[in-house]
């Protein structure tokens, strides 16, 4: 079997599409239905859904980041087993992306506007990271999968009581984020100091006030 080889232009290209897939979360080939897709929708008051919509489209946004990060740090990623873990990796977060936006969209709102920031600023994090050290960029992926455990958990407790297709969605994120963490530590990912976490959950609230909002 030939292996092709792809130019630069090719590369790019083949960036751009990935990079206009995450913000639009146009996924198609997701592999995994949603958790929720055999739930019947909810009676949800309009408070509730608003506040249901709020909380899915700042989990959406996460897993936006979550891609643009992966992505980034599989672009400079030294080692060929890194940069395979951080492809893989992405294309598991691709179930969460489009398992969020459809939910946002169910719930009668849209994604975040500022998506394509987030992206642009997540994925240049992550190739930074990648050219730094492999160690640096897997331990990097350990602490931001860190915090969106804790988010996703607080989320678990905010959203209404009665909307059990979110509910479905944010813990089935949950355990395939806690293993993302666990994994990226095992493959040789620096654990990472306090202060450094701390500046990360910061950043994070900012992200998260934000995007709660439109
Ligand atoms: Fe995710
Ligand atoms: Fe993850």
């Amino acid at each position: 079997m030939s292996i092709r080889n792809y130019s630069s232009i090719d590369k790019f290209l083949a960036q751009v599409d990935l990079a206009l897939k995450t913000i639009t979360s146009e996924y198609p080939e997701h592999n995994r239905p949603s958790p929720a897709k055999n739930l019947s929708e909810p009676e949800l008051t309009k408070s509730e859904k608003k506040q249901s919509a709020s909380l899915m489209r700042v989990n959406h946004t996460g897993e936006v980041c979550a891609q643009a990060l992966y992505q980034g740090q599989a672009l400079t990623a030294k080692l060929d087993t890194v940069r395979q873990e951080m492809e893989h990796a992405a294309k598991e977060e691709i179930d969460h992306l489009a398992w969020c936006r459809e939910r946002v969209v169910q719930l009668g709102q849209k994604p975040s506007i500022f998506n394509p920031i987030w992206y642009g600023m997540s994925f240049g994090i992550g190739a930074f990271a990648g050219l730094i050290s492999d160690k640096l960029s897997l331990g990097f992926v350990a602490a931001t999968e860190d915090q969106v455990c804790k988010h996703l958990v607080l989320h678990v407790e905010k959203l209404p009581s009665s909307d059990i297709k979110s509910r479905k969605i944010v813990e089935a994120m949950l355990s395939d984020e806690a293993r993302h963490a666990e994994k990226a530590l095992r493959a040789g990912g620096v654990n990472f100091p306090l202060p450094a976490k701390t500046l990360m959950t910061a950043i994070s609230k900012t992200m998260t006030k934000i995007s709660h909002l439109m």
